[in-house]
């Protein structure tokens, strides 16, 4: 299909962009035919978020080409991007919260009557309800844009991208908020949008989307291209080893360690209506998988675990002892480390990686109770290069390292610190595959030391592959119980999706 059209839709030549001690893109080429799902992949900071930045005009080539249809463009600003038929779809709202849908999506050019000069808003809820209808939305159009769901907001970009006439639309990171249900519904609007010519650049880490969505793939490191391959020759292990430069044999590596005493018991855990009456334990050694869908209160159990939403009722015990935890600082105290789903609330933006590393361990790194900033810098360089961390150096401030490089420098904290139970919620989200799995060997590590490993995911393969033990929970509640191995996806599913209670193992502790 693609070779019968010989002029790419979008070209980029030569393209590069520095930031103060990083070259994000050295000299990258990129083309995109009509109808095309090009797929961008690469480690955390490879370039890929700059490369799309780029073009939806918010960031500023230092050199390079783009060519539209063939013709050399200018996109100096993201009013241009929009002149030119290119349309970021942002992830969090561009959207104002307090308007409606309506407004939101006529914003700057709302139909007036001819004699009056009045907004025409018939004719708003008229066209905004084609475009939701475009985009398989059906709820109305005077619903306020606070209260859609990532989701729903999402697909409403797209629509209003479309209703300006957009041919290319770029998409980063799309689906790491969105539920099972609705990635299905935005595949499938996906394939509509490219069944109708308009083109698309897709940035994820997840690999199983390749296949299912992608006509090619670009996979950039270090800011540079290393290659473009049509879909039928990406394995997966041809674009890791693109990705990482090496062979990963194992992706989800397991050590089996001893398994000892109870290191967190908890009973009867109640949080309003979204956790109902959990009770499950986590031994020495033991790592713990929590899966659920979007919804079924596995966030909210995490966070009340640690303190950041106070339980109305239960108990949890940390190594045998009765804890109150009311806040993270109890919650720490009592030998929990925490890693949030949402990394941003980890971090200190405005501080630099390694002081962001070492915050939950200083008490290791005082010297005549100051910190040794010889050894936090010691420390910090270990992290960065065990997770391969993009940053020119361990002083730059968190906010200008790429999304997934910031989610590593939250999972570092707690490689330094060392907690007696550790609860992550969905730590690898975002994050690139190599990093993956040295998340899996710390979480191996920790438990090979003692701890207790609770670990929250919506991923099925890596919650079955590295726990001793799945706990599935739904609507609330915990609903059924496996151990490792002896379970198969759809088993997990059905509970999960179902939320019956009459599960194989029961619920056990
Ligand atoms: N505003 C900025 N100031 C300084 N450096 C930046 C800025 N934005 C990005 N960078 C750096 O540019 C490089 C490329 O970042 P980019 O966000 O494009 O990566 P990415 O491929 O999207 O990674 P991820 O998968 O983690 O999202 C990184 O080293 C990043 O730290
Ligand atoms: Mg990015």
């Amino acid at each position: 299909m693609l070779e019968t059209m010989r002029q790419p839709l979008l070209e980029l030549k030569d393209i590069k962009k520095t930031y103060p001690g990083v070259q994000a893109l050295k000299k990258v080429d990129f083309d995109l035919y009509p109808g095309e799902l090009h797929f961008l992949l690469g480690e955390n900071g490879a370039g890929k978020s700059t490369l799309m930045k780029i073009l939806s005009g918010s960031v500023q080539k230092d050199s390079g080409t783009i060519l539209l249809d063939g013709r050399e463009i200018a996109i100096t600003s993201p009013r241009d991007a929009d002149r030119h038929g290119v349309a970021m779809v942002y992830q969090e709202l561009s959207l104002f919260p307090a308007l409606s849908i309506a407004e939101n999506i006529m914003a700057g050019r709302l139909p007036r009557r001819n004699l009056t000069g009045t907004v025409d808003w018939r004719r708003v809820h008229a066209e905004c309800r084609e475009i939701l209808k475009g985009v398989g939305l059906d709820i109305s159009t005077t619903t306020l844009a606070q209260d859609l769901g990532v989701g729903a907001s999402q697909l409403i970009e797209i629509g209003k991208a479309i209703s300006r006439k957009a041919r290319v639309l770029l998409l980063d990171e799309p689906t790491s908020a969105l539920s099972v249900h609705e990635v299905e519904r935005l595949f499938s609007i996906i394939a509509d949008l490219l069944g109708r010519g308009i083109a698309i650049i897709y940035v994820s880490h997840k690999l199983a989307e390749v296949s299912r969505l992608a006509h090619r793939v670009t996979v950039l490191r270090d800011g540079e291209k290393v290659g473009t391959l049509p879909v039928n020759d990406a394995s997966e292990a041809t674009l890791i080893r693109m990705m990482v430069g090496r062979e990963v044999t194992d992706r989800y590596p397991k050590e089996i360690v001893p398994i000892g005493k109870p290191a967190l018991e908890v009973e009867k855990l109640s949080l309003g209506r979204r956790v109902r009456n959990v009770s499950f334990s986590v031994r020495e050694g033991e790592v713990v998988g929590v899966f659920g869908l979007r919804g079924s209160g596995r966030t909210s159990l995490a966070r009340s675990l640690f303190g950041l939403e106070p339980r109305d009722g239960g108990t949890i015990r940390v190594q045998g002892r009765l804890t109150d935890i009311r806040s993270p600082v109890d919650a720490i105290r009592a030998g929990l480390g925490y890693i949030t789903e949402e990394r941003k609330l980890g971090l200190v933006l405005r501080m630099g990686v390694a002081p962001n590393m070492t915050f939950a361990s200083l008490g290791s790194m005082l010297r005549y109770g100051l910190i040794d900033h010889a050894k936090e810098r010691q420390a910090a360089l270990g992290l960065v290069e065990r997770l391969r961390i993009v940053t020119p150096h361990v002083h730059q401030l968190v906010e200008f390292l790429s999304g997934g490089s910031q989610q590593k420098v939250a999972l570092a904290r707690w490689l330094c610190a060392r907690a007696r139970v550790l609860i992550m919620d969905e730590p690898t989200r975002g994050i690139d595959v190599g990093a993956k799995v040295e998340v899996y060997r710390f979480l191996s590590e920790q438990a090979r030391e003692g701890a207790g490993v609770l670990f929250f995911s919506s991923e099925l393969p890596e919650v079955m592959s590295i726990s001793d033990r799945i706990l599935v929970m739904a609507q609330g509640e915990l609903v059924a119980t496996f151990n490792g191995g002896e379970s198969t996806s759809d088993d997990i599913m059905a509970y999960a999706a179902g939320g019956s209670t009459n599960g194989p193992g029961g619920i056990s502790s």
